[in-house]
């Protein structure tokens, strides 16, 4: 059986499956939750609409959300992020609207679609369908109790919606889990930028000198795996605890002017959610050759609209790779349009498997908690609760036969007495 789809083949799905397999090999976090779901079915007669990176590791999240017992409608969360024989897949379980390099105007579509599924619960990640719930389909939102937020900028603007008093349902920040944020964010992004650099470049990074914007969780892990590999590291920041770490942490520091000018990078990668961290001024001293790249959520981050304004010539030079011609002559290549260069396809593959274990461990606990606390809470942004951060971390220290360190009785009285000093 095949449930609802539009995606780009639904011959491919057999190359998807084996996929999925692969990645539910190395996710034992979510195999354990699911074992669990299975027998409980905390979610029977829910209906979820999602919004994710659609690749194989989301795909085990689905099943482990449908072996819950719910229904789920789901679409990619980036026009570019989609694997098209993963999506063909899912439609062994689930509803699925989505495929690689959409337009614009097809990804707000297939969001719009998975909308129309009537979902009781929003799964997002940064925030476009919530958004979109919240403003062009507000008939919707008296369906919707609940909604889990993956990512730092989808975090950000929901936290400014619910202080504008628009948000009405709860959300979880699942980005603010330490599960997530500290593994993910960190050591994925860390590890699957530099992946997705690599493939569309296959550039050398010993010896070669990188630009990172950005010194937050995502900046902090491609910063320290690039001095790994023996690259020289520059890292430009605004928030002054922020630079000084990254000095502390062994890296230049600097403005951007001043690491283009100075430095004569080979690669620039922005990782901070703000925009224009790149722009106009940036392009005009850049050395020739320089390549840049995005690992934050939006393509804003790299300003695309000023350099295609400022450029003479552009060209796709291969896969992932366009080459922007100054009028001077001096050439600028931009990687995967701007858009995160670790998810856009093909370059991108997305982020390790074990650490997306963890984050979508955090999404299928958050969705059980706010089913179990239905109509309790206020509508606003939750961090979740600790105890879904320690259960993750014991399941997979369990799967590893890791022995973990346990409070005695004299020690439990110790810690907890302010008098204990002594
Ligand atoms: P964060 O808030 O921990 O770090 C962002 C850092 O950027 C901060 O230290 C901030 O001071 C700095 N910053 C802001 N504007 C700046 C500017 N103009 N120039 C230089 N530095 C600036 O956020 P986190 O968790 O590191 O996330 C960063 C971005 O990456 C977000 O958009 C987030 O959604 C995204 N993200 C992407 C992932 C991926 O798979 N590519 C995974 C996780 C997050």
């Amino acid at each position: 059986m095949t449930y609802p789809h539009k995606v780009k083949d639904i011959s491919r799905a057999e190359e998807g499956r084996k996929k999925i397999k692969w990645a539910r090999e190395w996710m034992p976090v979510l195999r354990k939750i699911r074992e669990k779901f299975e027998k409980e079915k905390p979610f029977e007669g829910l209906k979820v609409g999602m919004a994710l990176h659609l690749e194989k590791k989301t795909a085990v999240l689905v099943e482990t959300i449908v072996a819950g017992g719910a229904e789920a409608a789901i679409t990619s969360c980036n026009p570019l992020t989609t694997d098209d024989d993963v999506a063909a897949a899912v439609a062994d379980f689930a509803q699925v609207y989505a495929w690689a390099n959409e337009t614009e105007e097809e990804y707000y579509q297939n969001l719009n679609t998975v909308l129309d599924f009537k979902p009781d619960f929003v799964i997002d990640d940064g925030a476009d369908l919530m958004t979109l719930l919240h403003t062009k389909r507000k008939e919707l939102l008296p369906n919707v109790f609940g909604g889990n937020e993956e990512t730092t900028t989808g975090v950000i603007r929901l936290k400014n919606m619910a202080k504008e008093g628009i948000l009405q349902f709860p959300v979880m920040a699942v980005n603010d889990a330490l599960m997530k944020h500290h593994f993910d964010n960190r050591y994925g992004t860390g590890q699957s930028a530099i992946e997705g650099i690599l493939r569309a470049t296959n550039r050398l990074l010993s010896g070669a000198t990188v630009v990172v914007a950005g010194h937050g969780w995502v900046g902090r892990g491609i910063a320290r795996n690039l001095q790994g590999l023996k690259a020289t590291v520059i890292v430009v920041e605004v928030d002054p605890v922020r630079a000084l770490e990254a000095l502390y942490d062994g890296f230049i520091v600097t403005n951007m002017l001043d690491a283009l000018q100075k430095y004569k990078p080979d690669f620039v990668i922005t990782a901070t959610g703000d925009r224009d961290v790149v722009r106009k001024e940036h392009f005009e001293v850049a050395p020739d050759g320089l390549i840049l790249a995005n690992a934050g959520h939006f393509n804003v981050e790299i300003a695309v609209d000023q350099l295609e304004e400022l450029a003479v010539k552009k060209n796709r030079v291969k896969d992932c790779v366009d080459e922007y011609v100054l009028p001077n002559g001096k050439r600028l290549f931009l990687l995967s349009e701007g858009r995160l260069v670790n998810l856009a396809r093909p370059c991108g593959q997305g982020h390790p498997i074990e650490v997306m274990d963890y984050s979508f461990a955090v999404q299928a606990l958050s969705l059980e908690y706010l089913v179990k606390n239905k109509g309790k809470l206020e509508p606003k942004v939750y961090t979740p609760p600790r105890e879904i951060d320690e259960e993750i971390a014991r399941i997979k220290l369990n799967s590893l036969g890791i022995k973990l360190e346990e409070l005695t009785e004299v020690q439990k009285k110790y810690l907890a007495d302010w008098k204990s000093g002594t």
